[in-house]
């Protein structure tokens, strides 16, 4: 049957309500067959423009008998309305994450401890690791109920009408090889393609928007949208990897699962593959590693699980991860370039960033074309020069980094880059901070007024869309927002003629600033751009405060009550709330929001609610109070002694007799890195 021909040509108001109804439902039929064929098994039948036509005409019976619109029908993918705060969820099964190596030794060690441990045949089912974000889908009965996003693991965002927009995602599952169960819940990952995170960067860039850093970000952003208009208009996909909960239907492994998985219309990965050892594991990985550039979505590595579901049980899991399964992963990506030049950026602090300019490479399927070099020590210890041949990595969404200079023989080189004595932005004359240049004219230097205004509108504070660097350049230098308080005032006639704005994008944009006059309390804070005020302080403060007058009269000691906050934060915020302009500034934005609304309750769940830890020895990454804040962050405890109560000592550098204590005891140790990602799996830290 070809699809012309099933679209009937008569006039769909022409039809009595039956004949409408049995060809509502052929569409149906046939239109999520063609899902299917397109998504899962990528051999599409029909072009596109074939499909469209299907679409239409079943979106024009439904107008015309409204009686046949159903929720699972494939027309009604948008439509919810805006929400103010995405709800949580509990998660049907705590989602747990992956232990990972980048060290084959460990890869084995690990096959060491399976065999062990299973006396049956030992088989590995093996999937790329995919890079995006993890979700929890819940079908009830065949029908699409409930999207969860990870969150801490146990309880997670609730975004089921964002997820209705991902056409990969089947709104019901196919029965045509197995009934559906009357529970399923399965976690895959939301990603994006990187020709298609391409060509979403394009339109933002030429519409003047931020574009993403790299996929990841830009779907994980996406996903969580409080508008599902939004999430709609990105190219986001959906690839299944897991079964968390299945009722009515027992599998014994996990190729079962996912050919079930397959044949219910759920995607999922490519080249997943079940083999007899580990040794083909390895391979299996360096393969990948060896050609992932032909994958069109990024991989991290690769994930190797028991495939007995029996024996999984028996080998259990930690708090963290299930001990049947280990993510093997790859070296960040590096490629070299050259730096055609070496330009300074001012920030909204003041602070003048050298950055590299580089002839444009692909890097992991993402065009990289710049690259931060920090600040003046580090571009004086790496010392590298325009013209120089160099190495950049980006490992999973970090900014890309200069690694350092690839030496070329006979070469001539370019002058050493001297950071320029004037601020490029406003010529006055810069000072220094450490190993930082700064421009100290904060309220009169445009540049610094434009990144307060990108952060002001930026993803974890007011979250404006529409309002990136460009259009933050274009308010400053027109002199339309001399300070960030006007930007409440601009009205779309203001806006209608400057480059890039036509009159139905400057009204989207205005209206997205207005609706932003209610906003959360935390998001308010971190948008101030207080200085050490990162998004994770600004909450605590909120939950702490709950209001804004309180934070700006809190003492000192009143600050320092708030967990992670101590004596030189404390009067970090003490001498930026009470610096008059500054103070001015503030007041000005106030007068113009409505409302700003304290944390909920629910927000205070953690994952680590009720689990007590102990540290002892040094850490790298964190002070001990920081570590203290980021446990009870999550809802855990810090206490000062091992006892059998403890659920995990955190041993640094140098561990004192704590350690000892706890093995006696036999209380969980982990090291900084284990710590590190407890807290990712908590949502204290990005993941
Ligand atoms: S299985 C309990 N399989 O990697 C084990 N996870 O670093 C469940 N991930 O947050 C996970 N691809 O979201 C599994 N093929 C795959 C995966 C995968 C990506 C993610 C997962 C997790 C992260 C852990």
């Amino acid at each position: 049957m070809t699809s012309i021909d099933s679209t009937s040509e008569v006039e769909p108001g022409a039809l009595s309500a039956e004949q409408a109804e049995k060809e509502v439902e052929r569409l149906r039929t046939e239109i999520r067959r063609h899902n299917y064929l397109y998504y899962v098994e990528a051999r599409p039948e029909i072009a596109d423009a074939e499909w469209d036509l299907l679409f239409r005409r079943l979106e024009a019976l439904e107008a015309a008998h409204p009686a046949l619109r159903t929720s699972d029908s494939p027309t009604q993918r948008v439509g919810a309305e805006p929400v103010d705060s995405l709800p949580t969820a509990t998660h049907a099964v705590p989602m747990l994450s992956l232990d990972s190596t980048q060290d084959e030794a460990e890869v084995r060690r690990f096959d060491e401890r399976v065999r062990k441990a299973v006396e049956s045949r030992v088989q590995y089912l093996l999937e790329p690791k995919l890079d995006g974000a993890s979700l929890e889908v819940v079908y009830e009965d065949g029908l699409l109920v409930r999207a969860v996003t990870r969150g801490n693991g146990v309880r997670g965002e609730e975004v089921t009408a964002n997820v209705r927009t991902i056409q990969s995602v089947p709104l019901r599952l196919r029965t045509e090889e197995r009934p559906a169960p009357a529970l399923l819940s399965v976690r895959g990952e939301v990603l994006m393609y990187l020709s298609d995170f391409e060509g979403l960067n394009q339109s933002l860039v030429e519409k003047g928007e931020e574009p993403f850093a790299n996929p990841r970000n830009a779907s994980a952003g996406a996903l969580r949208q409080l508008d599902s208009a939004i999430t709609a208009r990105r190219p986001l996909r959906f690839l299944a990897y897991d079964i968390l909960a299945v009722r009515g239907v027992d599998h014994r492994d996990d190729a079962q699962g996912v050919a079930a998985l397959r044949s219910w219309g759920l995607p999922i990965p490519d080249r997943v593959r079940l083999v007899d050892d580990i040794d083909e594991a390895i391979e299996y990985r360096n393969a990948f590693d060896r050609d992932r550039d032909e994958l069109d979505y990024e991989i991290d590595g690769v994930v190797i699980k028991l495939n007995d579901i029996d024996a999984r049980v028996d080998l259990g899991e930690t708090s963290h991860h299930p001990r049947w399964a280990i993510a093997y992963k790859f070296e960040p990506r590096k490629e070299i370039t050259r730096i055609e030049r070496i330009a300074v950026s001012v920030g909204r602090t003041g602070v003048i960033t050298p950055v590299a300019l580089l002839r444009p490479v692909v890097v992991g399927g993402v065009t990289v074309s710049r690259a931060t070099l920090h600040n003046r020590e580090e571009l004086e210890r790496k010392d590298v020069r325009p013209g120089d041949l160099v190495r950049i990595q980006r490992a999973g969404d970090v900014i890309p980094q200069v690694v350092g200079r690839v030496e070329e023989d006979g070469q001539q080189r370019g002058e050493p880059f001297a950071m320029p004595t004037r601020c490029p932005a406003c010529e006055t004359e810069v000072t220094t901070r450490g190993p930082f240049v700064v421009c100290p004219n904060r309220f009169g230097c445009p540049a610094q007024l434009k990144g307060r205004i990108i952060h002001f509108g930026s993803r974890h504070a007011l979250d404006i869309e529409g309002l990136g660097e460009e259009t933050a350049r274009l308010f400053v230098e027109e002199g339309l927002v001399t300070e960030l308080a006007e930007l409440f005032d601009l009205a779309a006639d203001d806006l209608v003629g400057l480059t890039g704005f036509a009159e139905k994008s400057a009204t989207n944009l205005v209206a997205a600033i207005d609706a932003r006059r209610r906003v959360e309390l935390a998001r308010f804070l971190f948008g101030l751009g207080i200085p050490e005020v990162g998004a994770t302080v600004a909450r605590a403060l909120a939950r702490h405060f709950r209001s804004y007058a309180a934070v700006r009269d809190a003492t000192r000691e009143e600050l320092e009550e708030v967990d992670g906050i101590g004596p030189i934060m404390s009067e970090q915020i003490r001498a930026f709330l009470d610096d008059p302009q500054n103070a001015r500034a503030i007041e000005h934005v106030l007068q113009r929001m409505t409302e700003l609304i304290p944390p909920a309750a629910a927000a205070r769940d953690g994952g680590l609610a009720g689990k007590k830890f102990v540290f002892t020895g040094g850490l790298e990454g964190f002070s001990r109070p920081r570590a203290k804040e980021l446990v009870e962050g999550a809802g855990g405890r810090v206490v000062g002694s091992v006892s059998k109560a403890t659920d995990y000592l955190v041993a640094g550098s140098d561990p004192g007799s704590k350690l000892a204590k706890a093995q006696d005891l036999g209380v969980q140790i982990l090291e900084e890195s284990a710590f590190v990602r407890l807290l990712e799996d908590a949502g204290v830290l990005p993941d």
